[in-house]
């Protein structure tokens, strides 16, 4: 910005010498400098030489008019304000120069010294405005630029951030994938030693998976929630992998009073097992209730109602309902779909959660509609999809039963059958119950 401290610079045109002197007369007192020139060609190269502030002019010059001059020095200096001196006869010309935006101010010839001496105040004023003006202007428009490029830079940045964290998020989750399919794998095995226990043990754990899982989604439960129920369903009786056989197929009513106090132990020893995976410390702790009673007559410890964790409460009913069902567990005599679940609907409210017996009937009078039609097809593994219901064993050539009719199908499953066929060949086709 210019130094307003500085003198301002004061032109005076005019072809008689006598007014240049008695104008820088008059100006003596004021604090500008003072250039005179005797002609328009002088007075622009002075303009051309020098930062003019205020410029006097005569109208009325030999070789080059007063306006003439004007108009050419406003070219040179557009900011510098214009101030003509003329006579009264003059006057026509002068207001067409100051519409023509030529000339801030006219004087009239002969002047007085007070009116000009505050005419070119104001012009030089104006001329400082003007000057401001022009600063802020490019100043603005410098801080404009600026921050343009601070923004960009700004954006680069951040762009430049958001690439790093999607580049580490992709590497998480690469890390995540693997310790994922590890976990998955860990799982797998406890479930084998289940199976290796016994096939029923496994064969039941799967059915209850399917279906605890059902009633999950059904509950509209979070995924986290979901996941934890499906691993403690398949896992829900590894309490009993360590028990003898004697105990665990056996009528209950058969049991002695010992007898029955191992087997009310499974709960705990599963939850022990399970608890120190630290992954798996949620499941462990359905694993431990799922032999509760909302009414507070199940075991180990008689929990009640919403002290018995929702994974636990949908866990009784679906390992009710299969060992209803199934009657493989304990020797008993299975009874059909509509008898266990109205045996299960009869309990809701006393042994059993109320939302999870109406998730629990709706889920199994939708998979009772799909077996009693009874139509099947043969499906390609790659078809096979989470709640699909077999219709029939799958086997490997070498006689392993891997599924069993009317389990219903869910990714865990899948995964196992795929890996399996890699080995060995199937003994048939798949073939599930159509919707
Ligand atoms: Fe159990
Ligand atoms: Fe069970």
């Amino acid at each position: 910005m210019e130094n307003y401290t500085e003198k301002h610079t004061v032109l005076i045109v005019d072809d008689e010498q006598n007014i240049l002197k008695s104008l820088s007369r008059l100006f003596e007192d004021e604090e500008y400098n003072v250039l005179t020139a005797l002609s328009g060609s002088e007075g622009l190269e002075e303009i051309k030489s020098n930062n003019i502030s205020l410029i006097i002019s005569d109208s009325r010059m030999p070789q080059m008019s007063g306006i003439d001059f004007l108009e050419k020095a406003s070219k040179i200096s557009p900011d510098t304000v214009r101030v003509m001196m003329t006579g009264f006869t003059d006057i026509d010309g002068v207001i067409d120069a100051i519409n023509k935006g030529q000339v801030y101010r006219y004087i009239e010839k002969p002047w007085k010294d007070e009116e000009i001496k505050i005419l070119v105040r104001d012009g030089i004023k104006h001329y400082e405005l003007l000057e401001q003006n022009k600063y802020l202007t490019q100043l603005t428009m410098k801080q404009n630029t600026e921050l343009k490029d601070l923004n960009k830079n700004l954006e680069k940045k951040v762009e430049e951030r958001a690439r790093i964290i999607i580049e580490k998020n992709i590497k998480l989750e690469q890390i995540f994938e693997v310790l994922d399919k590890s976990f998955v794998e860990t799982i797998r095995i406890i479930l084998k030693v289940l199976e290796i226990k016994d096939e029923k043990l496994g064969a039941h754990a799967k059915r209850v998976t399917s279906l605890a899982v059902l009633i999950a989604k059904d509950m509209k439960l979070s995924e986290e929630e979901i996941r934890d129920i499906e691993i403690a369903a398949l896992l829900h009786d590894i309490g009993k992998v360590n028990m003898p056989s004697f105990i665990l197929f056996k009528k209950n009513d058969l049991l002695t009073i010992d007898q029955r106090v191992i087997l009310k132990q499974h709960p705990i020893i599963g939850n022990l097992t399970l608890a120190a995976i630290d992954r798996l410390k949620n499941a462990a702790e359905i694993v431990l209730s799922h032999h509760e009673r909302i009414d507070g007559s199940g075991y180990p410890y008689k929990k009640f109602g919403d002290d018995i964790v929702t994974g636990a409460k949908i866990i009784a009913v679906a390992d009710t309902f299969d060992k209803l069902t199934s009657g493989s567990i304990q020797g008993i005599h299975p009874i059909e779909f509509e008898e266990a679940l109205e045996d299960i609907e009869s309990k809701k409210g006393s042994s059993f959660d109320e939302n999870v017996v109406m998730s629990f009937s709706k889920v199994i009078k939708n998979v009772k509609n799909v077996t009693k039609k009874r139509k099947k097809r043969e499906v390609d593994i790659k078809e096979l999809h989470e709640g699909m219901i077999l219709s029939a064993n799958i086997s490997t050539k070498s006689g392993i039963v891997l599924m069993r009719k009317n389990d219903i199908i869910n990714e865990v499953m899948i995964s196992k059958i795929k890996q399996y066929v890699e080995i060995e060949d199937l003994l048939d086709p798949i073939t599930v119950f159509e919707k």
